[in-house]
């Protein structure tokens, strides 16, 4: 379908490369419409969203009662600050708490904002329940990790494309190896420890799956030095992996919850973290905030988002349809060289190159994943990244499935 007066591709990527800086480097296609898995080309070409907005579309491009509870609220309300009380904050409190399981919430907007928060809520308890020193506390993070882009996030990366020449950093974070108890073990030893803060599956880094009890034991361990477990579900969390939670695979709650993304179905930034009043109540009128965080709108889409989820069963599908996308890749792995390995769980999977890291054949295979009606983008080094929204059904799954498979056989380097 060309829409009449449509801007094309190439003006769009002109304008974008004239006007925008260049923080991004995305694959050459303009989408301006989705629907379901389906998203559309301003030329009108169709694609299956194989990124879903880094798991943010969780249930699906414009899902109609997401959008409609936006519409609707649109009209009547959409900001007071938190200046005022705004009627539908405290009755999304009950609902997002009473949904994961914790006395409280703190509602921000974008994913780094609440890692942000997390991070100032574990310092304040360090501090204050713990009896750390003051400005002694630490928090321990793992070796490629993603938790977002601002100063203090970035100062916990590794990654030098992240933090070249953006110094200096935020003092107070040790990092050590992901998926080593050993190391987490020796840098539990420092009591000024006040938290461990970990994604129970690496996204961004290229879809890592620790060990099977990895986040259990790393867990205990935390609990055994009285040091906060900190869960960044940002990617992982809302049905993405399987479960509700990736922590639900090791049967854990951790101490203090980081979600976002998902948690509005991809229709607006919320975020949220959560904590138990123990925790919590460190924080006092003041002491953090933001202009937009549980606001209106984005409390009544983040409901209608989170209900979803549970009615369309999303983390039931997300676990069988991820076991049938593994076991594919599997097949497809036996028939090229191209491909050395799948991993994943749930709807969260990624396949690795057999190529040197910084080859661009995992930019070349999206390309023609493109050109073939599917869009992935390649993570860190060679590896791409699959995760569609969870709403898409069997058969959409065995397409796409035959899609990549073509594309990956025919493909020259
Ligand atoms: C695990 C994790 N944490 C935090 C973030 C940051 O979220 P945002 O881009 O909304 O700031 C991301 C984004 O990809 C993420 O994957």
């Amino acid at each position: 379908m060309i829409v009449k007066d449509q801007i094309s591709s190439k003006k769009v990527i002109e304008l974008e490369d004239k006007y925008g800086a260049h923080n991004y480097h995305p694959l050459p296609v303009v989408l301006s419409r989705g629907e379901g898995v389906y998203v559309w080309d301003v030329e009108g070409k169709k694609y299956y969203d194989f990124l879903s907005a880094y798991s943010a579309v969780n249930q699906g491009h414009c899902h109609p009662k997401i959008i409609n509870a936006l519409k609707e609220q649109a009209e009547v309300l959409t900001l007071t600050s938190r200046a005022f009380y705004n009627d539908k904050l405290g009755p999304y409190e009950k609902f997002v708490t009473e949904y994961f399981n914790f006395d409280k919430v703190l509602p921000m907007n974008t994913g780094a904002e609440a890692v942000e928060t997390a991070i100032k809520i574990a310092r304040k308890w360090g501090y204050e329940k713990k009896g750390i020193p003051a400005n002694e506390a630490k928090i321990i993070v793992c070796q490629n990790n993603f938790h977002g882009r601002t100063v203090t996030i970035i100062s916990a990366s590794n990654d030098p494309v992240a933090t070249e020449n953006f110094g200096p950093f935020t003092p107070g974070i040790v990092s050590i190896k992901y998926n080593d108890l050993e190391a987490l073990r020796k840098a539990l030893e420092d009591v000024n420890v006040a938290a461990f803060l970990v994604e129970p599956i690496q996204g961004e880094a290229g879809v890592y799956v620790p060990d099977e009890n990895y986040i259990k034991n790393a867990f205990t361990l935390c609990k055994e030095k009285n040091v906060l477990f900190i869960a960044d579900e940002v990617q992982t969390g809302i049905a993405r992996t399987g479960k509700l939670l990736a922590v639900n695979y090791a049967e854990i709650k951790p101490d203090v919850l980081i979600l976002g993304k998902a948690i509005s179905g991809g229709v607006f930034p919320v975020s949220a973290v959560l904590a138990d009043n123990h925790i919590m109540d460190v924080i006092k009128p003041g002491n953090h905030g933001s202009t937009f965080g549980g606001n209106p709108l984005a409390c009544v889409v983040a409901i209608a988002a989170l209900e979803v989820v549970k009615e369309e069963k999303l983390s039931e599908k997300a676990f069988k349809l991820g076991e049938i996308f593994r076991k594919e890749m599997e097949n497809l792995i036996k028939k090229t060289d191209l491909i050395k390995l799948v991993r994943g769980k749930g709807l969260l999977n990624a396949i690795v190159i057999n190529d040197i890291e910084d080859s661009s054949t995992a930019w070349d295979i999206c390309v023609a994943l493109k050109e073939n009606g599917l869009l992935a983008k390649p993570t860190h080094g060679n590896i791409i990244r699959f995760a569609p929204p969870l709403i898409i059904t069997e058969e959409q799954l065995d397409d796409c499935i035959s899609i990549i498979s073509r594309t990956i056989l025919n493909f020259k380097p």
